[in-house]
């Protein structure tokens, strides 16, 4: 039997609440098949009966946990690759040269899902700067899902997923088997810190970072919390470093202290400074 009406609504402002994801009525179907088996964790029948345990209780980690199941995490190595080529062809190579006396690069992969964008851009940094060696070179990632977190953390992946953009020589460099998957070594986890960060609440000062990737997920929430998010993410950017949004994904109809610029084959957006 499907849900009730008012359960639907319900689940929806859980979901809104917690991660600031949108379900839409033609996503409805998913609420049923994302969240049995949250029930069957809980020793719950059916999704029926998790709404009411979770009426029941006050706002709480099954809350949580609802709303991170309901989370998209569709992602791939070397992802819509334009951004990739041009960090390597303009926009590392300036902030090379901008931060030489420094030798600190920091960049945040924000909405990391199981980890292949920052894996990625690990990558590109070892095969195509080598003067790099030296430097604090920091990638941060983070995700609101705990799974998705650990996923990153253990940098391991199945054959398909890593059929799924890694080209093969670069899978060899990088990986090594672990049973039937791959694991990134360990040289290249150690670049990776991953961490649980939700978006859509206040996150604590973290330092300014060079480069922030937030690549598909603003889709997932409404304008009021894009405007937040894209805010915070404005003080979270050195006045001279780059975002990355998706490749559908604009600011056109957003009111933030952002503009758009050409970079390669690629738009990115750069801070607006007071
Ligand atoms: C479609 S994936 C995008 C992954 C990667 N950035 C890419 O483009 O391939 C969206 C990710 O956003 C995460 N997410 C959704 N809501 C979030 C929130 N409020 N805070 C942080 N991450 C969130 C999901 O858990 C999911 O892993």
């Amino acid at each position: 039997m499907p849900l009730a009406a008012p359960d639907v609504e319900y689940l929806k402002t859980v979901i809104a609440e917690r991660s600031g994801n949108v379900i839409s009525s033609n996503q409805d179907y998913l609420l049923e098949s994302r969240l049995s088996p949250v029930a069957k964790t809980m020793g719950l029948d059916n999704v029926e009966k998790l709404v009411a345990e979770l009426r029941r209780r006050p706002a709480s980690q099954l809350h949580d946990r609802v709303a991170e199941a309901m989370t998209i995490n569709e992602t791939s190595f070397f992802r819509d690759i334009a951004p990739f080529d041009a960090m390597r062809t303009d926009i590392l190579p300036e902030l090379i040269r901008r931060r030489a006396s420094s030798k600190s690069l920091s960049i945040w992969c924000g909405a990391s899902s199981s980890g292949q964008e920052p894996y990625t851009i690990a990558m590109l940094i070892r095969e195509h700067f080598n003067e790099l060696a030296g430097w604090n070179v920091r990638i941060l990632a983070t995700d609101i899902s705990d799974e998705m977190v650990k996923r990153t953390q253990d940098g391991l992946y199945s054959q398909f997923e890593v059929n799924r953009g890694l080209p093969a020589p670069m899978l060899i460099r990088h990986f090594e088997r672990k049973g039937t998957q791959w694991q990134a070594k360990p040289e290249l986890r150690r670049m990776i810190d991953a961490k649980k960060l939700n978006l859509t609440t206040p996150w604590p000062a973290i330092a300014q970072f060079d480069i922030v990737f937030l690549r598909n997920v603003l889709i997932y929430f409404d304008t009021t919390a894009k405007s937040k998010i894209l805010t915070r993410i404005h003080k979270s950017l050195r006045p001279d470093g780059y975002l990355f949004l998706g490749g559908g994904e604009t600011l056109i109809t957003l009111n933030v202290p952002f503009v758009r610029e050409s970079v390669g084959k690629t738009v990115c957006f750069r801070p607006v400074t007071a």
